[in-house]
């Protein structure tokens, strides 16, 4: 070796080192800003390469500036240095609850997860997709982080795809979607609880230091007892104009479970997936096992900004069809129950007509004949049309409803079977039950097991061969009745605890081939009432149906509180004989969202039709404000005496606002005017009392006109009273 080599070696070595040295420090320190139109998630990776959340909250004007918030707050230790994780991994020095749990192929349960690298890339016009790729230094074994975020609605999707290159397999034990980390002096937290007929019942709270955990183990109807949907206020509970609020939900139709856990740092940390419950996951090697996205959404500016990010989003990106028309209806559930023949549909047909809705939903009790379904005891399964009451099929009455100038729509619950049916004798080890214990039944029915291929076919066929019987068919209502106890699925052998997970993986399948076949015919989530909504659902559904209970009373509070974190195109709404109010305060529930009717309309005296006629009518004309405009909720009736919401257009220019009375006391009536939202100030409305009952006057002034700014700062009284209990008004810009 030359002294000239030697010296270049000596250099190389330098320079080497001195890059090496110089890339590592350019390496230490790597910020992610996840920045919509005014909020920011920001991700840090630390020259210890764990990737963490630095900050949740308002967007900041200099993105550089985010990296000085950690040293803005002096909080307790952090003793594993894990705290603020963007995705906590478990068995390493986690101290707090894990986003991910795992048992390796060599049974080792230690996971640790390092910054390796990062893109965003467009996913649309507005939207970007962030991926993040984490490895284990130790064990081939990654997980890539996706934030998708919607810059307009300020609304981020996020999600984790867990993979391993292990020799052998690796059991994943827990498997979050997020892992959100958020800041502030206190978080209160509204959550929804309920049970049939009793959907979306508010609790709020103040979380205290430990976990709070909504979760369902219910299965197949999993939101029975509760849905993933909640918000959390930071520094007290928010109001519908004012303070910070997350609303977060799982897009998911089956267990999950939300962890909120306030740590010895007093952060809140948010770990949301599916439910780990009796769901361990046996990962092979190379194979993607991608989680379900988790929505959220941050407003500053209270409830009811969060509210229309989420629905405008949920329009734009996810509902079905959310920017497209609905059908209004004639259900006949409500009317003839199981009891009904070609005859009575025929004349049905014709009140479909009269009412002037767009479609007649044919409801449960059409099918089965060695089991006829005559109750709900039997026949679920057998989807042949009875003999007895359809002699000519459904193709027939498809035809019949053409003929009478009104679409057709069927009910279907394809994913349940009834014990007495002929496909529960045919392929017992289709169905989700114990085979050594005693069956246990929710409404007389077990679940399918659609984590069979075979069975996704079945259901497939079920709806695909109604479409082929009756091609003008328009309309599907999906119901799901049973929750799923004993589960068990025949075909998954000895990988049992995959079956909550593989259940709702094969019903996605089969609603991606329904919707690749028939893309937008109209199709209700429906499950015993409100018992399954989510937004993984919803991507298939054009709407769904938030409970059995129309009582309207009950419905406005049932109503308003979907209206957090659903848009009024999704709500279906059926005027119903349930409640003592008159035809026109059930219509006017109705109307703030997607009407339909289950009434008998022949027995209708002559107002009472004339009304439902007119109502439709109006409805026809305003249901495009309420379906895409703005909604602002201006009356809360866990509040006050009243609830008014109003919806208004992207031009301010329409506006349909709907007021009831909901304390029915002696002398209770809308003392103080109601002030709009979301006006042109400078705009003048004309206010004008719209769906009257028949040889009613309105008592509100003739050719009222005021300005947007009246009516943001004073406000305008819907004269609210025990002969108007409820009042829709609309107001119209005058040019
Ligand atoms: C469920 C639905 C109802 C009706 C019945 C039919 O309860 O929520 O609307 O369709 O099933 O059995």
């Amino acid at each position: 070796m030359t002294i000239y080599n030697h010296r270049f070696i000596i250099k190389s070595i330098f320079l080497f080192g001195l890059l090496a040295c110089v890339s590592e420090t350019f390496a230490q320190v790597v910020t992610i800003p996840i920045e919509t139109a005014n909020q920011a998630v920001v991700l840090q990776a630390g020259n210890d390469k764990r990737l963490r959340c630095i900050y949740f909250g308002h967007k900041l004007s200099n993105a550089k500036e985010y990296e000085s918030v950690p040293e803005a707050y002096k909080q307790a230790e952090d003793h594993a240095g894990l705290l603020n994780s963007a995705y906590t991994p478990s068995g390493s020095r986690n101290l707090f609850e894990p986003a991910i749990t795992v048992t390796h192929a060599d049974g080792n349960q230690s996971l640790d997860l390092q910054y390796v690298s990062h893109e965003v890339k467009s996913a649309g016009s507005g939207v970007s997709l962030l991926s993040v790729l984490l490895k284990d230094p130790v064990y081939n074994f990654e997980v890539t982080l996706y934030y998708k975020y919607y810059h307009q609605d300020d609304v981020i999707e996020q999600w984790s795809v867990i993979k391993h290159h292990e020799k052998g397999k690796v059991t994943l034990q827990k498997y979050a979607s997020a892992n959100l980390h958020v800041k502030a002096n206190e978080y209160w937290l509204k959550q929804f609880h309920g049970d049939w007929a009793k959907e979306m019942q508010p609790e709020e709270s103040k979380l205290t230091h430990g976990i709070k955990t909504l979760d369902s183990k219910l299965g197949t109807r999993a939101n029975l007892f509760m849905p993933s949907v909640f918000m959390v206020s930071l520094n007290g509970p928010a109001k519908e104009d004012e303070g910070s609020v997350l609303y977060g939900g799982l897009e998911w139709s089956g267990n999950f479970k939300v962890d909120m856990e306030v740590d010895n740092q007093d952060n809140l940390r948010i770990i949301a997936g599916i439910n780990n419950y009796a769901s361990a996951y046996v990962l092979n090697a190379e194979t993607d096992f991608t989680t379900p996205p988790f929505v959220y959404t941050l407003s500053d500016k209270g409830t009811g900004d969060a509210s229309r990010h989420l629905h405008n989003w949920a329009r734009n990106f996810k509902l079905l069809n959310g920017k497209g028309e609905r059908l209004t209806l004639l259900n006949n559930w409500e009317s003839t129950y199981f009891d009904f023949n070609e005859q009575k549909l025929g004349e049905l047909l014709k009140d479909t007509k009269k009412l002037g809705v767009d479609l007649f939903l044919l409801d449960d009790g059409w099918f089965g004949n060695n089991h006829p379904r005559n109750d709900d005891h039997a026949g679920l399964g057998d989807w042949r049309e009875n003999r007895k009451k359809l002699p000519n099929g459904i193709a027939s009455i498809a035809k019949e409803a053409v003929n009478n100038g009104v679409k057709f729509g069927i009910w279907i619950e394809p994913e349940m079977v009834n014990p007495r049916s002929d496909l529960y004798q045919k392929h017992p080890d289709w169905v989700v039950k114990q085979p050594k214990r005693e069956e246990y039944y929710f409404r007389n029915q077990l679940a399918l097991d659609l984590s069979n291929l075979k069975v996704q076919d079945f259901v497939y066929q079920v709806v695909d061969s109604l479409f082929i019987k009756a091609p003008s068919l328009a309309y599907i209502k999906w119901d799901c009745n049973a929750v799923t106890y004993n589960a068990y699925a025949v075909h998954l052998k000895d990988a049992q605890s995959q079956f909550y997970v593989e259940y709702v993986r094969g019903l996605y399948k089969v609603l991606q081939r329904i919707r690749a076949k028939y893309p937008t015919v109209p199709m209700m989530l429906c499950s015993g009432g409100g018992g399954r909504v989510d937004y993984g659902a919803l991507q298939y559904f054009t709407e769904f149906w938030p409970s059995d209970n129309t009582d309207p009373m009950e419905r406005i509070f049932i109503q308003w509180n979907y209206s957090y974190f659903y848009p009024a195109i999704a709500t279906s709404n059926h005027v119903t004989d349930w409640g003592k109010q008159p035809i026109k305060f059930r219509t006017d529930v109705a109307m703030m969202g997607k009407l339909g009717f289950d009434i008998v309309v022949s027995k209708l005296n002559t107002n009472d039709l004339q009304f439902c006629q007119n109502a439709v009518k109006a409805y026809n004309d305003l249901k495009g404000v309420i379906w895409q405009g703005d909604q602002y909720r201006l009356r809360s009736p866990y509040e006050q005496n009243m609830a008014c919401i109003m919806y208004a257009d992207a031009a301010k220019s329409t506006v349909i606002m709907f007021n009831y009375l909901v304390n029915n006391r002696y002398g209770e009536s809308s003392k103080m005017p109601v002030k709009l939202k979301g006006l042109d100030p400078q705009k003048r409305y004309l206010v004008k009392e719209i769906n009257l009952y028949p040889g009613t006057q309105s008592t509100i002034k003739n050719n009222l006109t005021l300005s947007g700014d009246f009516l943001m700062t004073v406000g305008v009284n819907p004269d609210l009273n025990s002969q108007r209990t409820s009042v829709i008004l609309s107001l119209t810009e005058v040019k």
